[in-house]
C-alpha cells in the first residue's frame, strides 16, 4: 500500500518531467539517427536509450540504456564500453549493412552490433522495450518481426530480469556480467559474475583471473549464500548447460536469482530490480574465496565471522592464525590410514567446498558414501535428493585432495557434508569413554549422596529435598559443555558472604522468579552481581544448571557475562558482571527515567539486542533459544550497551534441531509467541516474537501486557501498533519523551520490523540476522507484516490456555502453563 503510493508519486514526477522530452519514440528506424542529446524511451517509460557521459567532464560519450524513472541515473547497459566517442557529436543509426552502429563526428565506426543481416534495411528498426532490452528487428509488426540482435544477449555489468547468463561446461565458456572499471569508466573492470564454466553447479565472482567469491553448491534446493549482505539463489542444471535469469527483491539487499524467472513472479521494486556487479564488492568478513585456507571454515553466523579449522584439524601455521592470516589453512591431527578405522564426520548447515565432482547416477546416500569410502583419495561427500517444483535433483558430490572455501551458515540454510577422518570411531568411542567416566563419577557421587542422605534422614527423621543438580542430564548436552561446566571459576562461599555483607537487604538490587540478586564487592573493590537462587527450589537448581551450562559457554558484548558460581550445601549462587544501569525495564517504563534514553540510545539498544540474539541463535557451537526475553532481562552496562541476561529458561538445541516441544510452558505473558503459549513449541522464532514485542515497547514506552497508556479500544500494544501502522500514524505511538530526538524513518523502520517479528506464524517471522539487516539498511522494506491476531494476557480469560498459574514478583511474571 505504501509502496504503491511511493510508486505513483515517482510515476507522477516522471510523467511531469517527461513532458519536456518532446516527441520521443521507442524506436529508431533505418534512415533516422540519434545525436548527443537525443534519446529513445521505451513504451511504458521505464528505460531510455541514447548517449551519456559518465564522467564529470563530457569528453567521453557512450551509447547506453538507463532507468528513466530514477532520480539518479542508473546505467544498465553500455554499447561501446571499451571505445568511447571522443570526437563529438556521436551518432547512433542503422547502417547500410543492417547493423546498429555508433559513429563519431568524423563518421568513423566506434561500435557495431556486428551481425550479418540478410534483410533489407528498409523495415529494420532498433526497438527499446520496457524490460530494458534493445532489439534490432526486421518486420512490420513488433510481435511477428524477426529479432536480428538484442542487448540482452550482451550484458555489461547489470543483470536485468529475464536477461540470461549461461555456462557451457563442454566448451568451458560462460556468459557473465563484468563490472565497470570504476564509477566513472564503463571499461571492463576486474570483477566478473556468472555461472562457473568448469563446474556449473555454482556461481562465482572472479577478480582478474582469481576466484573472489563462490556461492553455495546448487543441489536442487533454493539455497542461500552470504555475500556482502546476503542473497538467495536458485538455479537448475542439466550437466551441460546452465541458463540463469535474475529475480531480485530488495529486502535488505537480498537478491533472488532464479532459473528462467518470469516477469509474473518477479518481485518488482523500482529502485533495485537489477543487480550490478561493481568493483567495490567488499567481501563480508571471511566470505572471500578460500580465505580460511584448505580445511578452514568460515563461520557466517557469528556476528564477527571468523575462520576456524574443521573438527579433527589444526592450523597449519599457528603463528599466522594468531596474526589473523588464515590462508595457510589447516592440517589433520591424524593422517588417514585408509583402512576401516577411517570414518565420516557429519557437518550440518555447510557451504559445500569447491572443486567437487558430481555423480548424478548415484541413487542413495549409502551408495554415495560407499563410493567415497572405497577410494582412498576421496575425503568428503555430500548427497542430495530433492524435488523442487516437480523437478527432482539427485546428486552425489565427492571431493578429492583438499577442501577449500568451506563455510558454515546460519540456521536452516546449509547442506550436510561428510568429512573423512582417521580414527573417527576410536575418537568417538574415546569421547564415549569420557562420557561414561563422567556418568560413573556422577552416579557414584549420587550414590554417596543418597547414602549420606539416607543416614541423615534416618538420624534426623527429616525429609531431604531431591537434589536435582546431581541429576545433570548429561546425555542431552554435548561433551564440550559438560567439560566447560567445570572450567568456570568456583567462588568460595565465604568470599561471597563477605562480598554481599551476608546477603544483607541493603545489598539487594533485584528479585527474580528464582531468587534474589545482590551487589557484591570484592576486597579489590570490583563489583559483582550475585544471584542467590531460592533454596529448596527444584526450579532454582534447574535454572542454575542452565545458566552455568549456557551462559558459561557464551561470550558476547551483548550478553551478560557469568563470572563464576558457588555451591554450598543447598546454596546455588551465580556470579555475574555488575551492570550499573540496571535493566531496560527500569528506564523505558519509568515516568522520569525514560527521559534518559533518547532515540539514538534506544535505537542502539534495539540493534544491540538483535546482535546478542544472532549470536545466541546462530553461533555454530551452541544454538540457544532464550525463551524468556523481556525488558527486565535486558540489562544496561555502563556504556548503555544492552546485555541479555537470565538464561534460566534457555534451551540448547542440538546440531540439526530446529524446533522443540515442552510440556512445561514457562515464560512471561505478553512476550510468549502463539505456538509456544498454545502448543509448547519453541524455536528461534519464539525469541524473534519476544524481540518484536520488546522493540514495540522500547519505541512506545508502553508495556505490551499492562494496558497502561494504551487507548481503551486496544487489547495490547501489538494490536495498537498494528492499527497505527495501517492508518499510517506511527508517530502517535512514539514515547513522548523521545519525540524531539527521534528520526521518523528509523522509528518507522523499527515498528515495521517489530510487526514482522510478532506475526502469528513463526515461518513468517524474519530470522534475527535478517532483522539486523533490515535495521541497518536504509532502503525501504518491501515485506509487509501480516495482521497479528494473537494476544495472551494475564488479566483475560483465554480458553486456549489451560491451568495458568501465575507468580508475580515485582516486574517479573512467571507463568507456568501446561502445553496441550
Ligand atoms: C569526478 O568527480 C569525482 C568527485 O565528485 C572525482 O572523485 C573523480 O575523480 C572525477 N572524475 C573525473 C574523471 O574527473
Ligand atoms: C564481428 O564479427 C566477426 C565474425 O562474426 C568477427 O570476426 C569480428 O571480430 C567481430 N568484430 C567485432 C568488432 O566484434
Ligand atoms: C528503401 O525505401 C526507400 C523509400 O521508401 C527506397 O527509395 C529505397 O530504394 C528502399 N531501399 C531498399 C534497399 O529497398
Ligand atoms: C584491477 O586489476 C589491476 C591489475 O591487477 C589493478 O591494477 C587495479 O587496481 C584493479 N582495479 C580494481 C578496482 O581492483
Ligand atoms: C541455455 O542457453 C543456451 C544458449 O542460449 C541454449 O542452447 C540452451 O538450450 C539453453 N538451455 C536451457 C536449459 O534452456
Ligand atoms: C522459461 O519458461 C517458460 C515457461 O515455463 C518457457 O516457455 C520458456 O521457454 C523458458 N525460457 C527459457 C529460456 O528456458
Ligand atoms: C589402520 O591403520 C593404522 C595405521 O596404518 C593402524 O594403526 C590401525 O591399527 C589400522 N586399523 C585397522 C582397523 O586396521
Ligand atoms: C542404494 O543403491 C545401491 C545401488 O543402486 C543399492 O544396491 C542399495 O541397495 C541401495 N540402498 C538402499 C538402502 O536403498
Ligand atoms: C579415486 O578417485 C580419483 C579421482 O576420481 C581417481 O583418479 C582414482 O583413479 C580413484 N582411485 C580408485 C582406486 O578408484
Amino acid at each position: 500500500m505504501r509502496w504503491s503510493l511511493f510508486i505513483s508519486v515517482v510515476l507522477l514526477v516522471a510523467s511531469l518531467s517527461g513532458l519536456q522530452l518532446c516527441s520521443s519514440s521507442d524506436r529508431l528506424d533505418a534512415g533516422e539517427s540519434l545525436s548527443d542529446n537525443q534519446i529513445i524511451v521505451s513504451a511504458g517509460g521505464n528505460f531510455e536509450f541514447g548517449f551519456f557521459s559518465p564522467t564529470n567532464s563530457t569528453s567521453n560519450l557512450y551509447a547506453g540504456i538507463w532507468y528513466a524513472k530514477l532520480s539518479v541515473r542508473k546505467i544498465v547497459w553500455v554499447a561501446n564500453r571499451e571505445n568511447p566517442v571522443t570526437n563529438h557529436p556521436g551518432i547512433l543509426k542503422i547502417s547500410n549493412d543492417g547493423n546498429l552502429v555508433v559513429l563519431d563526428s568524423a563518421g568513423d565506426l566506434i561500435w557495431s552490433s556486428n551481425i550479418t543481416s540478410h534483410y533489407s534495411i528498409n523495415g529494420t528498426q532498433a526497438l527499446l522495450l520496457d524490460t530494458g532490452n534493445l532489439k534490432l528487428i526486421h518486420g512490420d509488426h513488433d510481435s511477428s518481426s524477426i529479432v536480428l540482435w538484442q542487448s540482452f544477449d550482451f550484458p555489461t555489468d547489470t543483470l536485468l530480469p529475464n536477461m540470461m547468463l549461461w555456462s557451457n561446461i563442454k566448451t568451458k565458456t560462460a556468459k557473465s556480467i563484468i563490472s565497470w572499471k570504476n564509477e566513472y569508466d564503463p571499461f571492463t573492470g576486474n570483477f566478473t559474475f556468472g555461472i562457473d564454466p568448469v563446474f556449473n553447479y555454482q556461481f562465482i565472482i572472479t577478480r582478474g583471473s582469481k576466484r573472489y567469491w563462490r556461492s553455495q553448491l546448487w543441489t536442487g534446493n533454493t539455497f542461500s549464500a552470504v555475500f556482502a549482505n546476503s542473497f538467495y539463489l536458485s538455479f537448475q542444471t542439466d550437466d551441460q548447460w546452465n541458463n540463469l535469469t535474475l529475480q531480485a527483491s530488495d529486502v535488505s539487499s537480498n537478491l533472488k536469482l532464479s532459473y528462467n524467472g518470469t516477469l509474473d513472479s518477479f518481485d518488482w521494486s523500482l529502485s533495485s530490480n537489477q543487480w550490478t556487479i561493481t568493483s567495490d564488492t567488499s567481501a563480508h568478513t571471511c566470505d572471500s574465496y578460500a580465505l580460511c585456507g584448505p580445511f578452514g571454515i568460515c563461520d557466517y553466523g557469528a556476528s564477527t565471522s571468523q575462520c576456524r579449522c574443521l573438527h579433527g584439524f589444526e592450523p597449519k601455521i599457528p603463528e599466522d592464525w594468531g596474526r589473523k592470516l588464515f590462508h595457510g589453512g589447516c592440517v589433520r591431527h591424524n593422517s588417514l590410514s585408509c583402512n576401516s578405522s577411517d570414518g565420516f564426520l557429519l557437518l550440518n548447515d555447510m557451504k559445500l567446498p569447491d572443486h567437487a565432482v558430481v555423480d548424478r547416477n548415484v541413487v542413495n546416500i549409502s551408495h554415495c558414501r560407499t563410493i567415497c569410502l572405497k577410494n582412498c583419495s576421496c575425503i568428503a561427500h555430500s548427497f542430495s535428493d530433492t524435488t523442487v517444483d516437480n523437478l527432482r535433483f539427485i546428486g552425489c558430490f565427492l571431493w578429492f585432495d583438499e577442501l577449500v572455501d568451506l563455510g558454515i551458515f546460519p540456521l536452516d540454510s546449509g547442506l550436510d557434508l561428510y568429512v573423512r577422518l582417521a580414527n573417527l570411531a576410536a575418537s568417538e568411542s574415546g569421547g564415549m569413554r569420557k562420557v561414561v567416566i563422567v556418568v560413573i563419577m556422577i552416579t557414584s557421587l549420587l550414590f554417596t549422596f543418597i547414602c549420606i542422605a539416607l543416614v541423615y534422614l534416618f538420624l534426623k527423621r527429616r525429609r531431604i529435598k531431591n537434589e536435582r543438580f546431581n541429576r545433570l542430564n548429561l546425555a542431552s548436552y554435548s561433551e564440550d559443555i559438560q567439560m566447560e561446566v567445570f572450567d568456570l571459576p568456583v567462588f568460595n562461599y565465604n568470599v561471597v558472604l563477605t562480598a554481599t555483607n551476608n546477603f544483607s537487604d541493603s545489598n539487594k538490587i533485584g528479585q527474580g522468579g528464582f531468587g534474589k540478586v545482590y551487589i557484591g564487592k570484592l576486597p579489590d573493590g570490583s563489583l559483582l552481581a550475585v544471584k542467590r537462587l531460592s533454596r529448596n527450589s527444584g526450579q532454582g537448581s534447574e535454572e542454575f544448571r542452565n545458566e552455568v551450562t549456557v551462559i558459561g559457554k557464551l561470550q558476547h558484548r551483548n550478553l551478560v557475562g557469568l563470572v563464576g558460581f558457588c555451591t554450598y550445601g543447598e546454596e546455588r549462587i551465580l556470579i555475574y558482571e555488575y551492570m550499573p544501569n540496571n535493566s531496560l525495564c527500569s528506564f523505558v517504563f519509568d515516568d522520569r527515567k525514560r527521559l534518559l534514553l533518547d532515540w539514538a540510545m534506544r535505537f542502539d539498544i534495539i540493534k544491540g539486542i538483535a546482535r546478542g540474539l544472532i549470536y545466541l541463535h546462530q553461533d555454530s557451537r551452541l544454538r540457544v533459544i532464550h525463551r524468556d526475553l523481556k525488558a527486565s532481562n535486558i540489562l544496561l552496562d555502563k556504556d548503555w550497551n544492552p546485555r541479555i541476561s537470565d538464561f534460566g529458561m534457555a534451551r540448547i538445541f542440538g546440531g540439526d534441531q530446529k524446533q522443540a516441544n515442552t510440556n512445561r510452558v514457562v515464560g512471561t505473558y505478553g512476550y510468549m509467541s502463539p505456538e509456544y503459549a498454545m502448543k509448547g513449541l519453541f524455536s528461534v522464532k519464539s525469541d524473534v516474537y519476544s524481540y518484536g514485542v520488546l522493540v514495540l515497547e522500547i519505541v512506545s514506552g508502553i508495556r505490551n501486557t499492562s494496558g497502561d497508556n494504551l487507548p481503551e479500544s486496544f487489547s495490547s500494544l501489538i494490536s495498537y501498533a498494528w492499527h497505527l501502522w495501517n492508518v499510517e500514524k506511527m508517530a502517535e505511538m512514539i514515547d513522548s519523551s523521545i519525540c524531539d530526538s527521534c528520526l521518523m524513518n528509523e522509528v518507522t523502520r523499527c515498528i515495521h520490523v517489530g510487526l514482522l517479528c510478532v506475526q502469528d506464524h513463526a515461518s513468517n517471522r524474519p530470522t534475527m540476522s535478517s532483522v539486523a539487516l533490515m535495521l541497518e539498511n536504509h532502503s525501504p522494506l518491501d515485506i509487509l507484516p501480516k495482521k497479528p491476531t494473537f494476544t495472551l494476557r494475564a488479566d483475560k480469560d483465554n480458553t486456549e490456555v489451560q491451568n495458568p498459574s501465575i507468580v508475580s514478583l515485582n516486574d517479573i511474571t512467571i507463568t507456568e502453563l501446561h502445553g496441550r
